[in-house]
């Protein structure tokens, strides 16, 4: 599922026919074309938050230049971020990261310069958050979260939590950046922010924007955004980005997932429902410590008798169990992510026929991992 890249399914011909059509007429121009404007109109009209736009090509991309921009705009310098959140591969926001970087102590060849400035927090804390912020007001510029902590298996935001961060970021004037390169345009067509209800000031999409070709997007208030060069004096630049192809792709996309709001997004739930309960059902009777997570088109299950809340409870989960789950999963031709510190994502093109043949599969994998 690329990741959670695929909402529509891998080949979905709506996008597949448009990318095809683009390639006639070229691919890249490096100005700006009418495609990226209707694309960013689009977003902007979907996206609560989105007043404008900035097109890139990847969610590491997005959530960089982000930074710059909340860095820019508060004149601080500091990034709170979250344990277990991934944000992308650059310097300042891979500190305690999830995904791959979850089992890495700490990536070597980030400069000592460069990690001083990011402040780590526990997920579903907010009295820790608020600990930190009134303790480094003068030098936080921005928070930036994965509102469904995604990238360390899946831990949710608990009760009023999201709200929390909102408030004391917004008291204590902190730029709030939700990254929602998960969560766009799967948890619901205007991602977290519409899911919540809640609106950061800027929000970061990628993934399932492409529809499985390379483009992420900025978004956010005007106020920040149109700080970015030419209008502003933040830089940003990128031959490729807002190139025709992925542009394109994305713009059927979101006119797919427009025009089949109503009944996609309850598919995918309904399917990614169907599963967890199947697994719960399938082993009710079995003598396995886990438990399993899931919001929307979402699920993980981990090897452990605690709640899973943040990246320590995760961590806690037995490993080798995993392993063993993707391989027997595996065998069964059920292909999860290969890894505890991931998400396993549902798309459209998934029937309930598969939702069964995934809850057999789970079920007999389990059956076996519980014999030993
Ligand atoms: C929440 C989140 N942010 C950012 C990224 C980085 O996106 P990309 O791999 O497109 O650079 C990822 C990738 O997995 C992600 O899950």
């Amino acid at each position: 599922m690329g990741y959670g890249a695929m909402v529509l399914g891998h080949g979905a011909p709506a996008v597949i026919d448009a990318v095809k059509s683009q390639l006639e007429n070229g691919t890249l121009y490096c100005v700006p074309t009418e495609l990226e404007v209707k694309l960013a109109e689009m977003l902007c009209k979907i996206v609560p938050s989105a007043q404008m736009v900035r097109l890139v090509n990847t969610g590491s991309e997005a959530t960089m230049h982000s930074i710059r921009l909340a860095r820019a705009f508060t004149k601080r310098r500091d990034v709170v971020k979250f344990a277990g959140g991934y944000h992308g591969a650059h310097d300042y926001v891979l500190a305690k990261a999830g995904s791959g970087a979850a089992s890495l102590p700490a990536s070597e060849g980030v400069l000592d310069s460069a990690a001083s400035h990011t402040i780590v927090v526990p997920y579903n804390d907010s009295a820790a958050l608020e600990r930190t912020i009134e303790k480094c007001r003068e030098s936080i510029s921005c928070v930036i979260m994965e509102p469904v902590l995604a990238n360390i298996g899946l831990a949710l935001p608990e009760k009023g939590y999201i709200n929390e961060v909102r408030k004391v970021t917004e008291q204590n004037d902190v730029v709030l950046i939700f990254d929602e390169v998960v969560t766009g345009f799967r948890l619901a067509l205007g991602g977290a922010g519409e899911f919540f209800g809640i609106k950061p000031d800027i929000a970061t999409f990628a993934k399932a924007l492409g529809g499985g070709f390379p483009i992420g997007a900025i978004t956010g208030k005007k106020e920040i955004l149109e700080l970015l060069a030419p209008s502003g004096g933040v830089y940003q630049a990128s031959t490729f980005a807002g190139n025709a192809v992925s542009v394109t792709a994305a713009i059927a996309v979101i006119e797919s997932l427009v025009e089949g709001k109503n009944s996609i997004y309850p598919q995918i739930a309904r399917t990614c429902d169907s599963i967890v309960n199947g697994i719960r059902e399938a082993t009710s009777v079995l003598k396995l410590d886990y438990v399993v997570n899931s919001i929307g088109s979402m699920f993980q299950l981990f090897f452990t008798s605690e709640k899973v809340r943040d990246e320590a409870t995760a961590k806690k989960a037995s490993a080798q169990n995993f392993r063993r789950l993707y391989d027997e999963l595996l065998k069964r031709e059920v292909f999860v992510p290969p890894s505890q510190f991931e998400t396993c994502f549902i798309s459209y093109a998934h029937s309930e026929d598969d939702a069964d043949r995934t809850v057999d599969a789970y079920g007999e994998a389990l059956r076996r991992i519980a014999k030993k």
